[in-house]
C-alpha cells in the first residue's frame, strides 16, 4: 500500500510518500518558521496562507521524488487535529479534494498518534508495548501503548506544553523562535550553577506535569540583570536542566511503575540532545531500550502521517466518507486501534 502524507497543522508544510512494502519513498518539509519569527510565535492566519501556498507545490515535487503518480498510490492521509484549526483545514480540504480526484479512500490522522508513531520508520522500529513520552509545543504526555491506537494516558501537562515553555522562555531571554533549539544551542555556552530552577511536581506523586512555573523562574533571574549573552546562556542552562530533569524524573516513575522496558520518545523537544543523552543513562541503568524518530522526523513532518495513514488505510473500517473537517482539539484516548 502506498500513501500520500499531508501534514498541516501548525508551521510546518510536510509532505511524504510512504510504502508499506518499500518503506518511506521521499519527504519534503517546508519549515514557516522564519515567516513567524518576525512575530515572535506562529500567527495562525498567516500559517493558513502559507500552507495554501505551498501544498500543492510540494505535493508535485514529492511525487516526482518518488517516482509516483496518482494511479500508483492507495490512498491519501492528512492530518485531522489537534492543531490550528485553519492549518488543519487546509490540509484536510487539499488531501480529501486530491484523494476524491484521484479515486483513493483518504484518512485523518491524529497528528500526536503520528509523531508516536514516527520511530517505526527508523531502520529498527520499537515493538509495542511500549512507554511513550511525546513532547511538542502543544503537548506533553506520558502514555502507555499497549496496541496501535490503543493509547492509555498516565500523565500530561496541566498547563504549558514543555516545548511551549522552551518557545516562551527563549523569547523572555530574546533569542527568537522556534525556541526549543535556540535555548539548547545558548545552553551550551551557560555556567552551570548560577541559577537553579525547581523541578515542578516532582515533589509529590503523579506523572502529571507543569511547566508554567518554569517559565516564572526564568522571568524572574532576569529582572534586575543586563541580559548580556553569559547570564542568557546561565538561565538557558539552568531552564534545560530543571526541563529535561523534570521529564526524566516522571520517565523514571512512569518506567517504574509499567514495567516497560521500551521507551518510545517523540514530538518536537525529543530533538533536544540533553533529554536524549539523559533519556539513553537512565535507559542503561534500568534496562530499558529507548527509541527516537532521527531529528528530522521528531518535529512536525508528512512522513509520519503518511506512515500512520497507512496503517489506519491498512484496516479497511479506517476511510473517511467524502465529507471532511478539522478537529483542533482531539485527544489520543478517543482513538480506537485499526
Ligand atoms: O512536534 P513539533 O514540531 O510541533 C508540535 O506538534 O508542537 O514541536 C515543536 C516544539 C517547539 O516548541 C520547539 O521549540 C520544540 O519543539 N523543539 C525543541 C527542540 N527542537 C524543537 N525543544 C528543545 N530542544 C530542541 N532541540
Ligand atoms: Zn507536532
Amino acid at each position: 500500500m502506498r500513501v500520500l502524507g499531508l501534514e498541516t497543522s501548525c508551521d510546518d508544510t510536510g509532505v511524504a510518500v510512504y510504502d508499506t512494502a518499500r518503506g518511506l519513498m521521499a519527504h519534503k518539509l517546508y519549515s514557516q518558521s522564519r515567516m513567524h519569527a518576525e512575530y515572535g510565535g506562529v500567527v495562525p492566519e498567516l500559517a493558513s496562507r502559507d500552507h495554501i501556498r505551498k501544498l500543492l507545490p510540494l505535493v508535485r515535487e514529492v511525487l516526482t521524488d518518488a517516482a509516483t503518480t496518482p494511479a500508483d498510490l492507495d490512498g491519501v492521509a492528512y492530518t485531522q487535529g489537534p492543531g490550528l484549526a485553519g492549518a488543519l483545514l487546509v490540509g484536510a480540504a487539499i488531501g480529501r479534494s486530491l484523494a476524491y480526484a484521484w479515486g483513493l479512500p483518504a484518512v485523518g490522522v491524529h497528528h500526536m498518534e503520528g509523531h508516536l508513531l514516527a520511530p517505526m520508520l527508523e531502520p529498527e522500529p520499537p515493538e509495542l508495548p511500549f512507554l511513550a513520552l511525546l513532547v511538542s509545543g502543544g503537548h506533553t504526555l506520558l502514555a502507555d501503548v499497549a496496541r496501535i491506537g490503543n493509547y492509555r494516558i498516565l500523565g500530561e501537562s496541566v498547563d504549558d506544553a514543555v516545548g511551549e515553555a522552551f518557545d516562551k522562555t527563549a523569547k523572555l531571554l530574546g533569542l527568537g523562535y522556534p525556541g526549543g533549539p535556540a535555548i539548547a544551542t545558548a545552553a551550551e555556552h551557560g555556567t552551570p550553577g548560577r541559577f537553579t530552577f525547581p523541578r515542578p511536581m516532582t515533589d509529590r506523586p503523579g506523572l502529571d506535569f507543569s511547566f508554567s512555573g518554569l517559565k516564572t523562574a526564568a522571568l524572574t533571574a532576569t529582572q534586575g540583570r543586563i541580559l548580556d549573552a553569559h547570564t542568557i546562556g546561565d538561565i538557558a542552562l539552568a531552564f534545560q536542566e530543571a526541563a529535561v530533569d523534570t521529564l526524566v524524573i516522571k520517565c523514571q516513575r512512569a518506567l517504574e511503575q509499567t514495567a516497560h522496558t521500551r521507551l518510545v520518545v517523540a514530538g518536537g523537544v525529543g530533538a533536544n540532545q540533553r533529554l536524549r543523552a539523559r533519556l539513553q543513562q537512565l535507559g542503561e541503568q534500568r534496562g530499558v531500550r529507548v527509541y527516537y524518530p532521527r531529528p528530522a522526523f521528531c518535529t512536525d513532518n508528512g512522513a509520519m502521517i503518511a506512515y500512520a495513514g497507512a496503517v489506519r488505510l491498512g484496516a479497511q473500517q479506517n476511510r473517511d466518507d467524502l465529507t471532511f473537517g478539522a478537529r483542533p482539539r482531539w485527544s489520543l484516548t478517543e482513538l480506537e486501534s485499526p
